[in-house]
């Protein structure tokens, strides 16, 4: 068991925190600022209530995952840390400084991670005195919830660390992948056309959003079509993933964010917690229904998944991380229904080559070329 201090104690930190702590860690979560960290404390042991209430875990075991956890107000209390997480605002400057003044408080053994979504860990690392021991440990949210962690070591990160951190996250019940340090990592990388591409579907008038959710979820088994699903994670966050991996990636046109989801974002038609985004959630409102028509919704599966399936077998063509892991990725960090390799073995990959070179050569758009993987793939039969 090892001693892990969170640093902060927000919607991530202290989802994390229950995650180590019910592994049986000691946890030292830590937040500058007191009432988070009390407001942290109170949603923690109300959590642990309803788990055990409702029978997910013994009333032993809400009791000792409370007790693993202490609340810390200070960096100084972080000294006895083996590995430290951490969870606080997505802005480069303040995070190298905080690990600036961890560095300083911990042993030089002690792993340093970040929960970063969307900047390099190599940026982070620079900062640090001994940046071979700094990685990215990311997690999805809900943490408790959500089965993968991103593992991502760092141009600077010491040889063999990514397979010890991997070892700690499956002993925390986590499906651990490894992955480049590259914008977005896997999942937010090869998710991007599942709303770019169903959007921009909407904008060209092929088919509206209740359609294109329709042929997602009815023809192609996906949990959520991209409108529910980008209305339910909200514009703020799902804008934002877009535009940072788009301008991260150079503004490679692959990852170009839509205007119609921008304007919804600074209108403040956020999505469900709204009450209104591509769809209205007020009550009573009218629902639209969507256009039954097997062919059009055919062809609307067809067109993201090739995208989809792109986007993965380029992670692969950049050894962006292993196939397994870039199936694991998506089937248990965002439950698709199939790995996306697994899902052009079965089409064919001549098939899923015809159509990208079809959008290709009708649109004339760099956003549309097939990686160089799928070429050689069919080149070697
Ligand atoms: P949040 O805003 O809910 O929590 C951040 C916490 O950090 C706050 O309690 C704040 O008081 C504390 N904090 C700020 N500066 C601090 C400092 N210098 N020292 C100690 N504590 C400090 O943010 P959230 O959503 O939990 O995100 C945290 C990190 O996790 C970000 O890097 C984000 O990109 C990443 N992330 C977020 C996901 C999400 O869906 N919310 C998913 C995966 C990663």
């Amino acid at each position: 068991m090892m001693t892990i201090a969170i640093i902060g104690s927000g919607a991530m930190g202290s989802g994390i925190a229950q995650v180590v702590a019910m592994a049986g860690n000691k946890v030292l979560l830590y937040d500058t600022n007191e009432a988070a960290l009390g407001r942290a404390e109170k949603n923690l042991l109300s959590t642990l209530d309803k788990l055990a209430s409702k029978g997910k875990i013994s009333n032993a075991q809400a009791t000792e995952c409370a007790q693993n956890i202490s609340y810390v107000g200070s960096i100084a209390g972080l000294a006895q840390a083996q590995l430290v997480i951490e969870a606080i605002v997505e802005d480069l400057a303040v995070k190298q400084e905080v690990f600036g003044n961890i560095e300083a408080v911990v042993a030089k053994d002690c792993v340093l991670a970040s929960n970063t979504s969307s900047l390099s860990i190599a940026s982070i690392a620079a900062a640090c005195e001994v940046p071979e021991r700094v990685i990215g440990i990311h997690f999805f949210n809900p943490a408790p919830l959500m089965a993968l962690v991103e593992i991502i070591p760092a141009v600077q990160t010491r040889e063999g660390l990514a397979d010890e951190v991997k070892d700690w996250v499956s002993s925390w019940g986590k499906l651990a992948v490894i992955t480049k340090d590259t914008p977005g990592f896997i999942v937010n990388r090869v998710a991007r056309p599942y709303y770019s591409e169903a959007i921009r579907i909407m904008e060209e008038g092929m088919a509206s959003c209740a359609t294109i959710d329709a042929a997602m979820v009815g023809l192609g088994g996906f949990r959520m079509g991209p409108f529910a699903l980008m209305d339910f994670i909200g514009h703020d966050v799902n804008y934002r993933v877009t535009e940072s991996v788009f301008t991260a990636f150079f503004f490679d046109p692959r990852y170009k964010p839509s205007l119609s989801q921008k304007r919804l974002y600074e209108a403040g038609y956020l999505g469900r917690k709204t009450g209104r985004g591509f769809y209205n959630y007020a009550e009573g409102a009218e629902q639209p229904i969507a256009d039954t028509d097997v062919a059009l919704q055919q062809k609307i599966l067809n067109r993201i998944l090739v995208m989809l399936i792109n986007e993965a077998a380029d992670a692969l063509f950049l050894n962006i991380a292993t196939a397994a892991d870039l199936e694991t990725a998506m089937t248990k960090g965002v439950n698709y229904p199939k790995g996306l390799l697994a899902w052009a073995e079965e089409l064919g990959w001549a098939n899923v080559l015809q159509q990208l070179d079809e959008l290709y050569n009708y649109y004339h758009e760099d956003r549309y070329r097939a990686s160089g993987y799928i070429r050689n793939k069919i080149a070697v039969g």
